[in-house]
């Protein structure tokens, strides 16, 4: 089955084809349908909100069966900042620059108090009538200082079992990141409905 990826996210695009391919799931980037610069406003207060928000625009342009990721970043200590608000946190700074702030936001606070979780919503349409909705959420720190050269975003400074996000190797962060968790929830979902539909 083929789906088309509501995202101009390159990093996002590599973790869908990598997770969702061994399952049976060609994903397909906006450029493989024609659609060049896909860039929606978030304008919800959820990740789920935004979630559906892109994949309908994407439904609507490509005509495909699509899906969307809406994902980020709820750090306990900031009462859930930067969440829904993650990517645009410190808007047009490098991403090194925002990882160093959210640190310094943190100085003060200890291990203890540095809990933090990435959640990721997956709003899925297959047909006008039909949508699956999934969420994956990765409980964590924040670590004292990054770490790591894997992975993209806040990876480096936020902890799984001891060692930063960036510093696992692919297989290990698809096992255990929320964006692996909700699209392998999607995957079952969509077993169940073309089962159905047969
Ligand atoms: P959005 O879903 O397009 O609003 O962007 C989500 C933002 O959250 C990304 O730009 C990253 O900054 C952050 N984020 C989401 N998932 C991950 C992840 O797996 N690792 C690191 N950062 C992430």
């Amino acid at each position: 089955m083929k789906l088309v990826a509501a995202t101009g996210n390159k990093d996002k695009l590599l973790e869908f084809s990598r997770i969702l391919s061994p399952l049976g799931i060609d994903v397909m980037s906006p450029e493989d349908v024609g659609i060049t610069n896909f860039d929606v406003p978030e304008t919800g207060d959820t990740f789920a909100e935004n979630a559906a928000i892109k994949a309908q625009e994407m439904f609507r342009l490509s005509g495909l069966p699509s899906f969307a990721d809406d994902s980020g970043l709820c750090i306990d200590a900031l009462n859930g900042r930067p969440g829904v608000y993650s990517a645009r946190y410190l808007d047009g700074f490098p991403q090194e620059k925002k990882n160093l702030a959210i640190l310094k936001e943190l100085e003060n606070i200890t291990h203890e108090n540095r809990n933090a979780r990435f959640i990721c919503n997956i709003y899925c349409i297959l047909s006008s009538v039909d949508t699956i909705i999934t969420e994956g959420i990765c409980e964590g720190k924040i670590a004292n200082a990054p770490s790591g050269d894997g992975g993209f975003g806040y990876d480096p400074i936020f902890l799984y079992g001891g060692k930063s996000f960036a510093s696992l190797n692919s297989a290990e962060k698809d096992q255990a990141s929320h964006r692996g968790t909700a699209l392998r929830k999607l995957v079952e979902k969509l077993k169940e409905f073309l089962g159905e539909n047969r």
